[in-house]
């Protein structure tokens, strides 16, 4: 069978599609194609070709043009993600809300692509390119491809992938299989509608009148038509996706959930980090994935579960750093180390790993083992579905913890909380 063959990309274009995007720019620069290229004199977004510098110690400086990143959150999330894409990629202007939508940031991104990866509090990012053109059936022409072909590249050089998928209303429309087909031409990608890694969201854009303010609260309807976004996820799976969870334990906790739980308790290099009734070690997993900390342990009373938290833990390359230990929290060994600056914990909810009956008796006795373990101004950081019974338990113990923040979070249907908790 002729035609583009599916290859895993890495870091670069491949080469004989590269040589044909090439090719077509010399053509043009050379007066011998009529057509604009389809790319020319524009720089590749998130192109991540120069030296890579550690964003953590200086804000970006204007360089080549700035990739335009969208990322989507789990609602109640986003304060979060915010503050999280202002220490990492510290950008020039803090991301900002997306129009019209509820769960995405947008920021510009002057850095490698790559950096983007790095973020913790998000469930997903794309790279968001957006078009003035009526019907996705104008994407296809000259430009506007060029834009999504370069988009799809900057991607893969951030993160390879071999097939792509549409998201998008009417994906299986002609304009779209037109698009597919253009894309493979493009970039060699073989297109698979339903296990496609590479995903390309399609969306229409957001309202807007003429004067260019969002319609809504009794401005007049939009008169202007929103045109398109095209959004092109970097990388083959979601942010939100761990590779390190290779032992899977019904009702762990949410990674993304975990990883705003550490940043909401501060992240401190000289933290002593207990993480109590641990499951396969998440919470504990994600603040060390997030930074250094003097002592990570992780404490639960089922040994499959210290087992599984153990491989997790190998897995995400902190073997050396957590240990785990199978154990009651209301009997902890004495030999466990401490005074700890910071705890975490999620305990059992539903009836997984215990039920609502012993609620009460479970919060009051993870919140006694967490007194006894710290000293005054540590920080425990609690994720629970049991919102009555931790009212309650807080309420019997307002002398030992008073409530910094309380955060409503939504996963998969649920509305658990987030309390960050001040040792007195
Ligand atoms: C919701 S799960 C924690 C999930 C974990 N964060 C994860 O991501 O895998 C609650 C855990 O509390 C543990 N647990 C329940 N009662 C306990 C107790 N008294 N002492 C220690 N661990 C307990 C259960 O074994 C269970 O693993």
């Amino acid at each position: 069978m002729n035609g583009p063959r599916p290859r895993r990309h890495g870091e670069s274009r491949p080469s004989r599609q590269h040589d044909r995007q090439t090719d077509r720019r010399q053509d043009s620069r050379e007066g011998t194609r009529p057509a604009r290229p389809a790319s020319a004199g524009r720089p590749a977004p998130g192109d991540d070709r120069r030296p890579r510098r550690d964003t953590r110690d200086a804000p970006h400086r204007p360089g080549p043009r700035p990739t335009r990143v969208e990322l989507t959150f789990l609602p109640g999330l986003g304060d979060v993600l915010q503050e999280e894409i202002a220490a990492t990629l510290r950008p020039e202007r803090p991301a900002q809300p997306v129009r019209g939508r509820e769960d995405a940031l947008v920021v510009e991104h002057r850095g490698p692509l790559t950096d983007v990866l790095t973020l913790r509090t998000a469930v997903a990012a794309f790279v968001s390119l957006h078009f003035d053109v009526p019907r996705p059936r104008s994407l296809t022409s000259g430009d506007h491809l060029g834009r999504i072909v370069d988009a799809v590249y900057a991607s893969l050089r951030a993160r390879g992938s071999s097939t792509f998928r549409f998201e998008a209303a009417g994906r299986d429309s002609v304009a779209f299989a037109k698009l597919a087909a253009a894309l493979t031409e493009a970039t060699g990608l073989r297109h698979d509608d339903t296990g496609g890694e590479l995903v390309l969201k399609v969306r229409r854009g957001a309202a807007r009148s003429s004067d260019g303010r969002n319609p809504g609260g009794g401005r007049p309807a939009a008169d202007v038509d929103p045109g398109w976004d095209v959004l092109v996820r970097i990388g083959p799976r979601p942010l939100s996706a761990r590779t390190w969870r290779v032992r899977d334990y019904p009702g762990a906790a949410n990674a993304t959930i975990a990883a705003a739980m550490s940043r909401l308790g501060g992240i401190h290099a000289e933290d002593r980090v207990l993480n109590l009734m641990s499951g396969s070690g998440t919470l504990l997993i994600e603040r060390l994935l997030a930074g250094p900390a003097a002592l990570a342990v992780g404490v639960d009373v089922d040994p499959d579960s210290t087992a599984m938290a153990t491989e997790n833990a190998a897995a995400a390359g902190l073997a050396r750093r957590a240990t785990w230990v199978t154990a009651d929290v209301r009997s902890l060994p004495p030999e466990l180390d401490g005074p700890f600056d910071l705890v975490l914990a999620d305990p059992p909810w539903g009836t997984l790993h215990g039920s609502h009956s012993t609620a009460v008796e479970v919060h009051t006795g993870l919140l006694h083992a967490a007194y006894d373990r710290t000293a005054p101004g540590s920080r425990l950081v609690v994720l629970t579905h049991e919102i009555a019974v931790m009212e309650k338990v807080l309420r019997d113990q307002a002398a030992r913890w008073t409530v910094r923040t309380e955060q409503r979070v939504f996963a998969k249907g649920h509305h658990p909380r987030i309390y960050v908790l001040d040792r007195t």
